[in-house]
């Protein structure tokens, strides 16, 4: 039996998975990018490219990287005897196989079909009550990252702990603290029920309501039911990684699954407009992940939990899994064109995650 380690992987086919794909594409292929003019090619790598042959079919994935950006789920909103906001989430765990780099399937385990999962919006000190039925072939759980209590937590052994196929269960709890949190599956071994594909963003808006002076006004652009929240260009991205050939190691790298996702189709922005990014890495195998913007800096706020930067004016920001935070930054007196953004572990970004901000005129 022979195992491929992910360099052999590389250099039997072209340019990784891609040679894959460029066995059933026969002739060579350009896309036009924006104005850059890429030439993708499944013969021999050539200096100056990347990216991979072919498209990906994202309607047979069931959801559209750009969608996936900006596709929050509020919940069935309602209001309990208390005055209280409830939201209500419905999450089915499924297997379902994914298209994850043009020719390249992982059998994936998600959240209602995708990968990320849905992407669970509320507002601090609403009640969250998350109605999960598992529909997929293992067991699992769903583990929020948020202050809840024990037998809330989606871990094995406690509360309604191991969720088997066939049964459900209801996670319930209120929203806390504010900030850019995630859930995944917490079942055993847990590196492969996250790797797998179950996860997805938590983000806990702050309530205006509490906050006086600056940090109201911040609070406002943080909260997706005020007019502030409107004017602020939001994107939730979510690093990701693939093994998949199974030993151990990621094969192809991503934001929101689908490798060189926006750089194919990049990610329209304007100028005189606030950008901001709800980053999360959840990539398994690999230590730690990162964010690289180019041409312009940007300020971060750590787990999204203040309503001031925790670190100011940075282009490269790391994260472990499961680590997450906010970027803003703006794009405001730059001649338009494609600005790049990438994981700064660069074989990460040769292997899918890769894309651009088209900065429109
Ligand atoms: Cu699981
Ligand atoms: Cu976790």
């Amino acid at each position: 039996m022979s195992i491929f380690s992910r360099r052999d992987f590389l250099k039997s086919s072209a340019v990784g998975a891609i040679g894959l794909a460029g066995a059933t594409v026969a002739s060579r292929k350009y896309t036009k990018t924006s104005g850059i003019r890429q030439s993708i090619s499944g013969e021999e790598h050539e200096h100056g490219q990347m990216g991979a042959v072919g498209e990906v079919d994202h309607q047979a994935n069931g959801f559209y990287p750009l969608d996936l950006l900006t596709d929050w789920d509020y919940g069935q909103v309602s209001k309990l005897p208390n005055g209280q906001v409830m939201r209500e989430y419905y999450i089915v765990a499924t297997d379902k196989e994914l298209e994850i780099v043009p020719g390249v399937f992982f059998p994936a385990w998600t959240y209602n079909g995708r990968v990320p999962g849905p992407a669970l919006r509320c507002v601090e000190g609403d009640r969250i009550r998350v109605n999960f039925l598992n529909a997929g072939t293992h067991p699992h759980t769903i583990h929020f990252h948020g202050i809840h209590s024990a037998k809330m937590d989606g871990v094995p052994g406690v509360g309604d702990g191991t969720i088997n196929p066939g049964e459900h269960t209801i996670y319930e709890f209120d929203a806390a603290p504010f900030g850019c949190h995630l859930y995944h599956c917490h079942a055993i071994p847990l590196k492969r029920h996250i790797h797998k594909g179950l996860y997805g963003a938590f983000i806990i808006d702050p309530d205006p309501d509490k906050y006086t002076g600056s940090r109201r006004e911040v609070a406002k652009s943080r909260n997706h039911s005020y007019i502030e929240n409107g004017m602020v260009n939001e994107m939730l991205m979510i690093m990701n990684g693939f093994d998949t050939n199974f030993d151990g190691e990621n094969e192809i790298y991503a934001v929101n699954t689908v490798a060189f996702a926006y750089q194919n189709e990049p990610i329209p922005i304007s100028s005189g407009q606030l950008q901001r990014v709800y980053l999360i890495n959840v990539t398994e195998f690999d230590p730690i992940n990162s964010f690289h913007l180019h041409a312009n800096f940007f300020d971060y706020y750590d787990h999204g939990t203040t309503l001031e930067p925790t670190l100011r004016t940075v282009d490269t920001i790391m994260q472990c899994q499961a680590q997450r935070g906010i970027l803003e930054f703006n794009f405001d007196g730059f001649e338009p064109g494609p600005y790049m953004f990438h994981a700064h572990q660069t074989e990460f970004a040769e292997l899918g995650w890769m894309g651009f901000f088209e900065l429109q005129g």
